[in-house]
């Protein structure tokens, strides 16, 4: 670890998840398996068959009721609370499970399966329903237009100014559970590194992006991030 560390900038993806039960994107019977990306996250998608993309969701928001958070989602909570500089954790997953062990400092880049989008009047609000249920607007009140808040393949990531500025001042950035094949968060190793922030991967498997790396320390989520949290903790 580098001397004198004290802006830290963690990325999160599915990886971190696994230990819980969630399923992956892109591993052996991953979420994508069985349904072809191009038939569930895009907005055509939605346009064309907008029931097929809201039971998909649906499904996995209840599927969030079945799981809790692991280790490593738990290390990092301790990390948000025990850290005194500046944290950040962006995840790119649109589960729960990082609030659910307490993180506060956490950004979800890509929306999250317990918010709700209104097309009509642009309103996020929370929601745990079925939105195959045809539910109103909880901002507007309009039904019919409520989508999931989740960033469908071609449309803008959530939070890209604060997420650059943070990666800017980061003096370390870390990236836990991903495979380093969605931009623009698989391009943020090279972001930190050009702005002088020293980097760390871990992963269970080398990843598309490792090669961008200082260290690349390889093993399942819930052994790596705790021992990590501990010596950066330890100073
Ligand atoms: N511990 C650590 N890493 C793990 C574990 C584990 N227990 N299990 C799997 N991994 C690693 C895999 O080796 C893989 O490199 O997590 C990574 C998961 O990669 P993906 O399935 O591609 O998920 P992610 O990188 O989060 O996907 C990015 O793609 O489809 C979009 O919007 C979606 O946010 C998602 C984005």
């Amino acid at each position: 670890m580098p001397a004198a560390v004290r802006n830290i900038v963690v990325l999160t993806g599915a990886g971190i998840s696994a230990e819980s039960g969630l399923d992956t994107f892109r591993g052996p019977g991953g979420l994508w398996e069985g349904h072809r990306v191009e038939d569930i996250c895009t907005p055509e998608a939605l346009a064309r068959n907008r029931p097929l993309v809201l039971d998909f969701y649906d499904q996995r928001r209840a599927a969030l009721g079945r799981v809790k958070p692991n280790a490593a989602h738990e290390a990092l909570a301790r990390l948000d609370a025990k850290w005194a500089g500046d944290l950040l954790i962006v995840t790119q997953n649109v589960d729960d499970l990082h609030e659910r062990a307490g993180a506060k400092r956490l950004l979800h880049m890509h929306g999250e399966l317990m918010s709700a989008l209104c097309e009509g009047c642009g309103g996020r609000a929370a929601f745990g329903g079925a939105m195959l249920d045809g539910p109103e607007c909880a901002m507007c009140g309009e039904g019919g237009g409520v989508r999931p808040d989740i960033v469908f393949f071609g449309e803008m990531p959530y939070e890209m100014d604060r997420i650059e500025a943070a990666l800017a001042e980061a003096d370390l950035f870390v990236s836990i559970g991903t495979s380093g094949a969605v931009y623009p968060a698989a391009g943020y190793v090279q972001m930190a590194r050009h702005f002088g922030a020293e980097t760390l991967e871990l992963n269970l498997e080398p990843s598309a992006g490792s090669y961008n790396f200082d260290e690349s320390r390889m093993g399942p989520a819930s052994v790596l991030v705790p021992a990590w949290v501990d010596e950066v903790l330890r100073g």
